[in-house]
């Protein structure tokens, strides 16, 4: 078939190079960005005397047409096209003759498809951010329906200090506040137009780039034109933020596993979000939890990709940078088919309380509010610590627990303890007492549930 750009060369190219070359499959996604950033195009064309008003006029409806047929479907995409762009221009140039062949002066495809990517992923943005807030209100919600419930906190996943479970679910409500943020911030950058870049160069034509990116809803222009068409910072940086959004993602898909294992049986997940076993009658999956973790090591590799596919490259646009679309394209997919299930499986996970709060009365967990208790009593902490520690090592000689230690027994290690220490160690009491900023009080909780909302309100602003 003959291509777009024969003209230096004449010889046909190879079947299996065409494919190999062409972009169509996956770019033709960007459809409605291409062709709108093509009738921005052409009425610069048209405002500056480049091509006469009723040119610009006749490239533009003929641009409505190609994306109304896409959208009804009664457009199909040519797979004997090398990409997007090309296709669009093709199907205007049968449809409009000479008139069509106008469309891209003083503009390249290098240009075009930075252009087409970067109000693409806006949109992705947009999205992905309002799935990751609908995540952080229902964190939120099932917070502020257990903020009172007490479950052991950990660390080295050793039982440390009673917490209450609305205080766990704040703290991943937290780092997917952060997680907007970095959404926000990379959205900031990347809406920067690129278009009126042209191959590399700029160009010879007396275009207006500000009129265009004012018609894209973009902020600014790209200052310097080799800049525009070489850097795919903004995919990376979309990429990035996105991995770490699924590093949290994956970290509490793990921490839903655990809980809702027999072990723990802290949760239980709705039956719509878990998967029964083939063989093993009893069993109860957290297969969606599980593909969470799992596609989580997906987007960190269409970061890497990216990043690797970039480092080499010399200025401007190279072939290569075709690799991009995919990477960002699949890493977008995958966070927003991750939240799509991911928060009705937080609204409709049940909790546990009691076995919670069972786990939370062994391990000794309050071993750090006895030695609080004996500071208060007036022994340097240190000193403190090493005699609530051979409290520990006690009870365990025993069989028995801080609370179920006798008295006398407490005394044997310092007479400074009285009766009063029963209710120093009360599981209620060392979660209630814990009302520092951020602490993991219900008092404190409450103040976290209010951060949150009042941010979310704050960035929808
Ligand atoms: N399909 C190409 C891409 O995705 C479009 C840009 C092609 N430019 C070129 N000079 N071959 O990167």
């Amino acid at each position: 078939m003959a291509k777009l750009w024969a003209g230096r060369t004449t010889g046909e190219t190879d079947r299996i190079a065409d494919d190999f070359n062409s972009s169509l499959q996956f770019d033709c996604r960007m459809y409605r960005q291409d062709i709108t950033g093509s009738m921005a195009h052409a009425a610069m064309l048209g405002a500056q005397g480049i091509l006469t008003e009723a040119e610009a006029e006749q490239l533009i409806d003929g641009l409505q047409d190609i994306l109304d047929g896409l959208d009804a479907g009664t457009l199909v995409f040519d797979p004997n096209c090398e990409d997007i762009h090309m296709f669009v221009e093709q199907v205007l140039t049968e449809r409009l003759g000479d008139v069509g062949k106008k469309l891209h002066t003083a503009r390249s495809r290098n240009d075009q498809v930075a252009l087409d990517l970067r109000m693409y992923l806006r949109d992705e943005i947009a999205e992905i951010s309002t799935l990751t807030r609908g995540l952080i209100v229902a964190l939120n919600a099932q917070a502020e329906a257990h903020k009172a419930d007490i479950l052991p906190g950990y660390t080295h996943m050793q039982r440390a200090q009673p917490i209450t479970f609305g205080h766990h679910l704040l703290a991943y409500a937290m780092m997917l506040l952060r997680d907007l943020d970095r959404l926000a911030d990379c959205r900031r950058r990347m809406n920067v137009s690129p278009i009126g870049c042209c191959a590399l160069a700029g160009t010879t034509y007396d275009t207006d780039r500000v009129f265009e990116a004012r018609r894209l809803g973009f902020d600014s222009v790209a200052q310097n034109s080799l800049d525009g068409v070489s850097d795919r910072d903004f995919c990376i940086e979309l990429l990035s933020a996105l991995s770490v959004l699924m590093m949290h993602l994956s970290r509490l898909s793990e921490e839903l596993i655990l809980w809702s294992s027999w072990e723990f049986g802290f949760v239980e997940l709705n039956d719509a979000y878990t998967t029964g076993s083939s063989i093993m009658p009893q069993k109860k999956n957290p297969d969606m939890a599980e593909l969470c973790r799992g596609k989580t090591g997906r987007v960190y590799g269409d970061l890497m990709a990216l990043l690797t596919v970039m480092k080499g490259l010399p200025l401007a646009y190279n072939k290569d940078m075709q690799e991009d679309k995919e990477s960002v394209f699949d890493g977008c997919d995958t966070v927003k088919q991750c939240l799509r299930v991911f928060t009705p499986m937080i609204q409709t996970m049940q909790t546990r309380p009691e076995r919670m709060r069972r786990a939370a009365q062994e391990g000794f967990i309050n071993a750090t509010d006895l030695a609080d208790y004996l500071v208060r009593k007036g022994l340097p902490f240190r000193s403190a610590y090493k005699i609530s520690g051979q409290l520990v090592s006690e009870c365990i000689q025993r069989g028995c627990v801080l609370e179920t230690l006798p008295l006398e027994v407490y005394r044997q290690h310092s007479a400074l303890i009285e009766a009063d220490v029963f209710a120093a160690i009360d599981l209620q009491r060392c979660v209630d007492s814990r009302n520092s900023l951020g602490g993991t009080s219900v008092r404190s909780v409450e103040a976290q549930i209010a951060f949150v909302k009042k941010s979310l309100e704050e960035m929808e602003s």
